[in-house]
């Protein structure tokens, strides 16, 4: 095959070299050149042709072209309100070893057991592999083929002989298209293979999904070029040493993105987790001080998670604060409120924050909970065990509502809680709940005379 000329374009400027340089001579940024295929540029390069599909007027076209079809793995398919739409393409995104092929081999074999054909491709395991994973996952399908092609060519050769309904790859940083130049992994690898994998996947109609791994800090050059590429992109989350799998909708061009899957991985795979509130709560002991329960949401979706804080008089000179599955910020704002405005004083003491079963806690609303936690670990006082507790809290150490204050509250009567501790402005609060209703964190903890006697 005929090899065809590349250059390397800066990402930043735009400035071209024949070569790849760890610095653009343009504008001196490092590591922002990126292969790409060189090709006539300028009036007439790009001739004018009739377009393949005529343009036609909105009302025209057909509403029900984009149904999607289930998957059969129930969590997958609320995330994706419905299923896989054909022609579409999903990008699956999360860190290696969390279950990305794990739950895509359950999805292929529900697809097949329907009798539509699936094809997995698969550049990082052999057939062998993935068949004895298969067996343990109850997964072995005959409508299921495998391929274990990374070559581009190769690859799109394998869909057309086998003429799947579903084509999964895994992953996309195993694919190498052998006209550039780059190693398989890398941005133009990546980007250049997907792109082609995509207008396959459309010219065919069948759905696609994208295996993607991203490291920690959410980079590495791979998922993130391809997001405006897809259709539909999620992310696979969840702390290793934990069970739980969180399933998000980053990017959904045919549905809500606020859904959220939950999973929990097991010996025979990752299985949904309809009760996930209950999951986080049972183990919970009541009377312990520094425990409060906060209703988070994700997504649409109400969590009721334990955040736990544990006060230690402190020998450093700047103490320590350690926070697992809560934000850092959160924690010191929160600390500095409580010195500032409730008089409580941290400066002395080592705080570990901790959101109990591997969740994270970004959002707001939890910073009332983490602030009643902290006094409580201090004072010894424990927070009732029948009290929720949600709301923002501003420099000023006053509280403010945050959204879906019903929906997670209905999520606390559910699982048996009486009271919630709530902003002013909050909303009623469901049947089954009374509200404490306060203004300032101070006015929170001497309400649940918290303070020491
Ligand atoms: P995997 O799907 O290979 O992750 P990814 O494709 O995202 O890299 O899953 C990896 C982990 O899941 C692996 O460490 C073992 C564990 N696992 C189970 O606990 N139970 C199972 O049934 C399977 C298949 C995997
Ligand atoms: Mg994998």
């Amino acid at each position: 095959m005929a090899r065809t000329k590349t250059l390397y374009r800066c990402n930043e400027c735009g400035a071209t070299e024949p070569k790849w340089t760890g610095r653009c001579m343009g504008c001196e940024a490092w590591g922002t050149l990126i292969e790409e295929v060189d090709g006539p540029v300028g009036p007439g390069a790009v001739p004018i042709l009739a377009p393949t599909t005529a343009p036609i007027q909105i009302s025209d076209v057909d509403p029900t072209e984009f149904t999607p079809r289930a998957t059969g793995v129930a969590e997958l398919d609320r995330v994706l309100g419905g299923g896989l739409v054909p022609g579409s393409v999903t990008l699956l995104g999360g860190e290696p070893g969390i279950g990305k092929s794990t739950v895509l081999l359950q999805a292929a074999a529900e697809v097949a057991a329907t009798g539509r054909k699936v094809l997995y491709l698969s550049g990082e395991e052999s057939a062998q592999q993935i068949r004895l994973r298969a067996e343990r996952l109850g997964a072995l399908h005959p409508m299921l083929w495998l391929a274990t092609e990374i070559a581009l060519p190769q690859v799109l050769g394998a869909i057309a002989s086998v003429e799947p309904d579903l084509v999964i790859v895994d992953s996309v940083q195993t694919l190498l298209n052998p006209d550039l130049a780059s190693t398989p992994g890398s941005v133009a690898q990546v980007r250049d293979c997907s792109h082609r994998l995509v207008q396959e996947a459309k010219r065919r109609g069948c759905a696609m999904v994208l295996v993607g791994h991203v490291t920690k800090d959410g980079s590495l050059a791979g998922p993130r070029v391809l997001e405006h590429m897809v259709d539909t992109v999620l992310s696979f989350e969840g702390d290793r040493h934990h069970a739980l799998r969180l399933l998000r909708v980053v990017k959904h061009r045919f549905g809500s993105t606020q859904e959220l899957g939950l999973f929990e991985m097991t010996e025979k795979g990752l299985a949904g987790v309809p009760d996930a509130s209950g999951m986080f709560l049972a183990d919970r002991r009541l009377g312990i001080p520094g425990s409060v329960v906060v209703p988070t949401i994700e997504g649409a979706r109400p969590l009721l998670v334990e955040l736990q804080i544990l006060t230690t008089p402190s020998t450093l000179p700047s103490p320590r604060r350690s926070a697992q599955g809560i934000d850092n910020g959160r924690l010191a704002l929160l600390l500095a409120v409580l010195q500032q405005r409730v008089g409580v004083q941290t400066g002395q003491v080592d705080v570990y924050a901790l959101a109990v079963g591997g969740v994270k806690i970004v959002e707001p609303g939890a910073d009332l909970a983490l602030g009643l936690a902290v006094v409580s670990s201090l004072t010894g006082k424990p927070v009732p065990a029948d009290v929720v507790a949600c709301g923002e809290v501003g420099l000023g150490g006053e509280l403010r509502q945050v959204a879906h204050t019903p929906r997670r509250l209905a999520e606390a009567a559910r699982l048996g809680f009486k009271r919630a501790v709530l902003p002013f402005s909050a909303p009623a609060p469901p049947p089954g709940i009374v509200a404490i209703r306060v203004g300032t964190l101070i006015d929170a903890v001497e309400r649940l005379q918290m303070l020491p006697n």
